[in-house]
């Protein structure tokens, strides 16, 4: 009879232990009872960047790297961009299921009646310079929501738990919009509950004067569909993060500017921006085998918006945005950039040193050209990706503190330091 263990023979002392597999894992703590001698800690397991350690059962969402497949609570993520719009996707996220008519229209409404945010929130991101970068300002000022909602805290309240949860998502565009307007010298747009989460969003980096701003269905369309792709993605980066400072028993106001902390980095959120700086900076279709040649020979750091932690196959979600790209131009005229994005895909995948790691494109490879070509500058970018991505985090968030097998992260280390010696004065130090 085939048996759910995992049996080990430890070299050392020459005893087999026989440890339970459940869900494909073995226990990390399990080998504890693993010691070479009396006074051992235990055997542990050494795993920088977690690259073979699951931190948590989840049910959320699911990524098969090899196949490229990636499923919200088992949906598909092309049935969801295609027949669902964002705010659907975040209740699915959040609740586990699809909402009904009823719940979709009650769910839009308690979203719409958050958008606003204390006029102090106003003043806040005033006081930062002109130039400051728009995903440092949203990480700052969704940090100080938590000081207008000291209630948050009581994080095991069901209610006030989702009331936070609606507020995050509802201010997440506004901020972001403010973020924007006051790193051009524009004059803040309040929200329009008139108009779709999208459409609003749009209308508060867009809208001049006192014209009420109309969205091109095409452009609200794509940037609700970018909103759904980027929604949520297991265990990345920032959601790690956002699951980490979740744990000490933060309110998730901290917890979410932290979760923006880790997505701003070039390697993960901050990845779209480094995509159209290296197409800027390439510039022409000629230049494309130097530049592959450069990356190859570790020159010209990395080709961005390639490679995935997870897939080792096209991103899905990168398809979708391939296809999308044509609806947009359309209404936009094409990004001339696109043709230099599209050459560097075609010699990339075919190239050994790509293939032999399994480089794809992944989802900032193409989004960052339809951003730009709505007219968003390159520092909104990973702004872009916050504004739905919370949804994802705050979902992941619940999921934690609802799990008793959780408790604060606290990762061992191997020391491998000096050991024990005596402090020598300054003085004698020389
Ligand atoms: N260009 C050139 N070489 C690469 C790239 C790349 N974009 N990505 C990985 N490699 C090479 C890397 O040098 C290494 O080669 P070797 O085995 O010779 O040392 C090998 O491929 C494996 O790379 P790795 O760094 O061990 O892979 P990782 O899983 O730690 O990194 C990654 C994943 C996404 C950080 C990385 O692929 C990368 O830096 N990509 C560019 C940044 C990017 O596009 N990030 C967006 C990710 S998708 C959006 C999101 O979820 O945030």
């Amino acid at each position: 009879m085939v048996k759910d263990t995992l049996s080990i023979l430890d070299n050392r002392t020459g005893r087999t232990y026989e440890l339970p597999v459940k869900d494909g894992a073995i226990r990390a703590t399990d080998l504890r009872q693993i010691k070479a001698g009396t006074d051992d800690f235990g055997l542990m397991t050494y795993d920088p960047a977690f690259l073979n350690t699951a931190s948590c059962r989840s049910k959320i969402t699911f990524i098969d790297g090899d196949q490229g497949i990636l499923r919200y609570r088992g949906y598909p993520i092309d049935q969801l961009a295609e027949k669902c719009s964002y705010l659907e996707c975040a209740y699915l996220l959040l609740n586990g299921e699809l909402p009904t008519a009823p719940q979709h229209e009650a769910w839009k409404s308690e979203v719409t009646a958050h958008t606003m945010v204390h006029e102090d929130v106003r003043k806040l991101i005033d006081s930062f310079r002109y130039d400051a970068h728009p995903m440092g300002m949203l990480a700052s000022t969704v940090a100080a929501l938590s000081t207008y909602y000291p209630e948050s805290k009581r994080i095991f309240d069901k209610q006030q738990r989702r009331l936070d949860i609606t507020r995050l998502i509802a201010k997440l565009p506004t901020l972001a919009a403010w973020s924007y307007r006051h790193s051009r010298g524009y004059p803040y747009v309040y929200p329009d509950n008139e108009l779709s989460f999208a459409g609003n969003f749009l209308s508060m980096v867009k809208r001049m004067g006192n014209k009420p701003y109309e969205p091109d269905p095409a452009l609200e369309r794509a940037l609700d569909v970018l909103f759904i792709l980027h929604a949520d993605h297991e265990q990345n980066c920032s959601t790690n993060a956002m699951r980490a400072v979740g744990s000490s028993q933060a309110d998730p106001y901290v917890s979410v500017a932290a979760a923006a902390a880790a997505l701003y980095g070039p390697l993960h959120g901050g990845a779209n921006e480094a995509v159209l700086r290296m197409l800027k900076e390439i510039g022409s279709i000629d230049k494309v085998p130097a530049f592959i040649k450069e990356v190859k020979e570790g020159k010209s750091g990395r080709l961005m918006g390639f490679g995935h932690r997870v897939y080792k196959n096209y991103d899905p979600r990168a398809k979708i945005i391939k296809k999308m790209a044509d609806a947009v131009f359309e209404v936009t005229g094409q990004n001339p950039l696109l043709k230099i994005a599209v050459e560097l895909e075609k010699i990339a995948l075919s190239d050994e040193y790509f293939v032999k790691r399994k480089l794809y494109p992944n989802v900032d490879f193409y989004s960052g050209l339809i951003y730009e070509a709505m007219g968003f500058p390159v520092d909104m970018f990973p702004v872009l990706f916050a504004i739905p991505r919370v949804s994802g985090w705050l979902s992941q968030w619940e999921e934690l503190l609802l799990d008793e097998e959780q408790k604060i992260a606290r990762p061992r280390q191997l020391f491998l330091g000096e050991g024990e010696r005596d402090v020598v004065p300054l003085a004698a130090r020389g």
